[in-house]
């Protein structure tokens, strides 16, 4: 390795937006082969400097070289040339387009110079899907019909329907399931086989641990380390390079037993729907954290989706503090104390038009309206408590969402829900892409917000944070519970046996 000249340098890379100085001063190397991992809090720059490496964003300052010699990557279709090929955070794929459509957008297959079209593109999609271990998508299907990981396997094929020699992956395992991040590892594994170099940027450390070769700490838009080995460089060094601390306590303590005396808030009886998950009950206390664990499609999200009343039962009914709710009806799910952070979070949350404030007091509204007045004040206070107790970066209410770095979104869609006051929130992934720092102020929010007095049914594909969050944990296989247990009395190990096999292991 240290022979060759490294595949990529980039070297004190410079990027200010308005108000903002996104990079400021970045150096990053990346040799053929490898795996190099890029690590920061929320907003520390890294999705920005991947923008610049793929062409998306021209830098205000700095250097890059490429296997030796400067490049200039001043738009898309240069860095693709160059054999960069970029997975977005936010999958850049039309909805309303094809799969097929989608892998040669702006860049059809050719034979003989002649684009080729219809069936040839989609036989050539359909090798590239099998080659990522999806046969089953059908290139002919629309983009928008698809699951997120399916639209993630799509924007793959993308990427390698073209030369590759580095491709980045941003946040890539966020929206998957274990096994699908096994898949996507293997396919690391055989692009690096083949000389390719990734780029590879999660918040989950046991991730970078098992494929990663070296490690580069972003904070503040620097590098404050480059080039660390992945596999011995211990978490609190990596935590306390991201976040300038020691982060000692992830999950806040709960003593056993605090919710037992509590009025029981949210009942759930035979609560079925065809085909997504079996006749359902359930009982929640006030200050209570029940966890709900399994694979996508294990019916998760689907029951938080019908308690809250987006979705209709076919059987049962919801109760709240003993009385029925209107089946299927948000309005009377809401009313009756219901709140629910969506797991996707930009098409169902966000307005994405608005600012930081406006979207924290959205569903607040009436709250902040004095006599049909919006009470600004009010509204303004909220905001910024908010973005104070969520550690939000930039810490300016008035900031454009748009604008916000990923985990950074996500955290004022928390915010808005835990402000607004529920008796019962119903958490669906609540922590995806947010960073390990910002993790455990939340968590911290969420346990103190419970102890206030509140109700949490929490839905995450992270087993540690079920059992970290939950006081009682039900693991769900197909949509049927298989095992209900009190969280203390479970290890990691067991719930993904449960959840994967459901073989209870003694
Ligand atoms: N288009 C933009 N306009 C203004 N500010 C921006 C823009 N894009 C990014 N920023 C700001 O630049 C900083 C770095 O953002 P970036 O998206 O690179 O963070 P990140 O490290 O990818 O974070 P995350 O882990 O949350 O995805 C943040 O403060 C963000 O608000
Ligand atoms: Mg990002």
């Amino acid at each position: 390795m240290a022979s060759r000249p490294p595949l990529l340098t980039m070297n004190r890379i410079t990027k200010s937006f308005p108000g903002v100085r996104a990079l400021d001063g970045v150096d990053l190397e990346v040799h053929a082969g490898e795996v190099h991992c890029l690590l920061g809090q929320n907003g520390a720059g890294k999705s920005t400097l991947i923008k610049v490496l793929a062409g998306a964003h021209r830098p205000d300052d700095g250097e890059i070289t490429w296997a030796g010699e400067p490049v200039s990557l001043s738009s898309p279709i240069a860095a693709m040339r160059l054999g960069i090929a970029t997975i977005y955070q936010e999958l850049d794929l039309v909805g309303g387009l094809s799969v097929a459509e989608n892998v040669f957008l702006g860049n059809e297959p050719t034979s003989a110079g002649f684009v080729v079209r219809g069936g040839r593109a989609r036989a050539a999609a359909g090798r590239l899907l099998e080659r990522l271990g999806h046969p089953e998508i059908d290139p002919a299907r629309l983009v928008g019909e698809l699951s997120a990981a399916q639209q993630q396997i799509v924007s793959m094929a993308r990427a390698l329907s073209h030369e590759v020699r580095l491709i980045v992956m941003d946040e890539p395992s966020a929206a998957l399931d274990p096994d699908e991040v096994d898949n996507l590892f293997r396919i690391v594994g055989e692009l690096t086989a083949d000389g390719v170099a990734v780029v590879y940027i999660s918040h989950r450390l046991e991730e970078i641990r098992r494929i990663g070769d070296r490690v580069t700490v972003l904070k503040d838009g620097r590098s404050v380390a480059g080039g660390l080995p992945a596999d011995t460089t211990p978490t609190r060094d990596i935590v306390s390079l991201m976040t300038g601390r020691t982060v000692e306590h992830v999950f806040p303590d709960r003593p056993p037993g605090a919710a037992a005396a509590r009025d029981p808030v949210l009942r759930v009886e035979g609560l079925t729907r065809d085909g997504e998950f079996a006749p359902l009950d359930l009982e929640l206390r006030l200050v209570e954290t029940v966890g709900l664990a399994g694979l996508l499609g294990s019916g998760r999200s689907e029951i938080l989706e019908t308690v809250y009343g987006a979705r209709r039962p076919d059987a049962g009914r919801v109760l709240v503090d003993g009385v029925p709710l209107r089946p299927g009806s948000v309005r009377a799910a809401v009313r009756a104390g219901i709140g629910l952070a969506p797991e996707e979070r930009k098409a169902q949350a966000l307005l994405m038009l608005e600012s930081v404030g406006g979207n924290v007091s959205v569903s607040t509204l009436s709250r902040y309206s004095r006599a049909g007045w919006l009470d600004r004040r009010a509204e303004r206070a909220a905001a910024h408590r908010a973005v104070r107790e969520l550690s939000l970066r930039p810490d300016d209410p008035d900031a454009a969402i748009r604008t916000l770095s990923g985990g950074n979104q996500q955290k004022v869609v928390l915010a808005r829900w835990l402000l607004r006051g529920c008796k019962l929130l119903l958490l669906d992934e609540p922590t995806r892409g947010v960073d390990i720092g910002a993790r455990a102020e939340l968590y911290a929010v969420i346990r103190r917000l419970a102890d206030e007095g509140l109700a949490v049914l929490l839905v995450s594909s992270e087993v540690p944070e079920v059992l970290g969050l939950a006081d009682r944990v039900l693991v769900l296989r197909e949509g049927s519970v298989v095992h209900t247990a009190p969280a203390r009395e479970l290890d990691e190990h067991r719930v993904l046996d449960l959840v994967m096999e459901g073989n209870p292991t003694p």
